[in-house]
């Protein structure tokens, strides 16, 4: 009994020291790996590993990565007769040198076109430009790139098609063509299409109805991209949900592809990504220029983990969850709607801190072991 008592105590604090170390030690892509990716946007800085501090933590918590701009036409394919390669290179280098899924974003897109394809204005022009663009891209990371965003944002917030530059020059047969010329490429890796608010029941009606069109048409179709960018009150949980089951009823892979949850008043009630809009600011619109109130960072960790919940619960259908950034201070929210304003809608703070987001997002599994 004399020596079982000391050496009880060792064990537990052993095993204390070793749970500590452990809980040090994981990460979000650790706790989730046998569940589904988990990815972040890369900026070029980041790209460039400018910030050790950042690189550290970005190849600690993620094994997924997309690039927030630099594989945007407007970067990759500057003028008719050429292409850049130089950032979407270094792009793909360091997935490769990190051992991490690779996403393409984007390749028919009709917001960040360079000037020379917003002056297209017939078909046959059109028509070559996407036969080009797609199989140079496609073709020079075959096998590298794991996946694409093959479309970007072809729907109107009822469903319909947007009239975008590709609607306007090729009709709809844009939306198949493009899958195929994406396939015909590189036929192994994986094709999604992409938008937000297609959580919403009649913009997520429409997004189901074109990729049956596309797939019947003989298109290659592999995923839906859900982009996420979210509120803390909307969607529901109910519509999140429902999108999956929909979508995954169509033998498509979900992703959840930019995933950011913002917390800052909208007058208007905006939703969704719509990068046309931009409105002036006000104090009154800006109310956390300091610092997040505590009871605002609760709500937003309680939404990361209901969301993430659901998530585990469809862990199944679920390829990839991507966050829009790595932390606040990069994010697109800070400027949209309006410039300047000061947002929290990410896991990690602007001194690259993990916040109770984070924290709520990890034990739902740390609970389960
Ligand atoms: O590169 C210029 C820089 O030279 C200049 O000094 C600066 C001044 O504002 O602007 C810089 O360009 C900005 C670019 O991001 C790089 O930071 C553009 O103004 C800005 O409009 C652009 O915003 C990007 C936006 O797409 C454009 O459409 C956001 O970073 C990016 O997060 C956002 O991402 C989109 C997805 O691709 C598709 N889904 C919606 C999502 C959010 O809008």
């Amino acid at each position: 009994m004399k020596f079982i008592k000391p050496c009880l105590f060792a064990f537990t604090v052993l095993l204390s020291i070793s749970c500590t170390s452990q809980k040090e030690k994981s990460s979000l892509k650790d706790v989730y790996k046998n569940d589904f990716y988990i990815g972040t946007a890369l900026d070029l800085n980041q790209i460039n590993e400018k910030n050790k501090k950042e690189d550290s933590l970005i190849r600690k918590e993620f094994n997924a990565i997309t690039a927030e701009n630099i594989m945007k036409s407007m970067f990759t394919h500057p003028q008719k007769d050429k292409y850049d390669f130089t950032l979407s290179d270094k792009f793909v280098a360091y997935g490769e040198k990190n051992k991490m899924f690779i996403h393409g974003h984007t390749l028919i897109w009709h917001s960040q076109l360079a000037p020379w394809m917003q002056k297209i204005a017939d078909s046959t022009e059109m028509k070559a430009f996407m036969k080009d663009h797609i199989t140079t891209i496609v073709s020079k990371y075959k096998g590298r790139i794991n996946s694409w965003d093959v479309v970007n944002e072809a729907l109107n917030e009822d469903g319909t098609l947007r009239k975008s530059i590709f609607l306007k020059t090729l009709g709809e047969k844009y939306l198949v063509d493009a899958f195929k010329l994406a396939e015909k490429a590189d036929s192994k890796v994986d094709l999604y299409y992409n938008d937000y608010n297609i959580e919403e029941p009649a913009k997520r009606a429409g997004a189901i109805a074109l990729i049956k069109k596309i797939k019947a048409e003989g298109g290659k179709v592999d995923g839906v991209g859900i982009q996420g960018h979210w509120r803390l009150e909307s969607p529901s949980l109910e519509e999140i949900e429902k999108s999956i089951l929909e979508y995954s009823a169509l033998g498509l892979k979900v992703a959840f592809t930019e995933l950011d949850i913002t917390v800052l008043p909208n007058p208007w009630d905006l939703k969704g990504a719509d990068v046309n809009q931009n409105f002036e600011g006000s104090a009154k619109m800006n109310p956390y220029p300091q610092a997040l109130p505590d009871s605002i960072q609760n709500k937003l960790a309680e939404r990361y983990a209901s969301i993430f919940k659901l998530f585990l619960k469809h862990k199944d259908k679920i390829s990839r969850v991507t966050f829009w950034g790595v932390h606040d201070g990069q994010s697109w929210l800070n400027d949209w709607p309006i410039k300047g304003r000061t947002n929290y809608p990410l896991p990690f703070d602007r001194d690259l801190r993990h916040k109770k987001a984070y924290d709520s997002i990890k034990k739902l599994k740390e609970t389960k072991k």
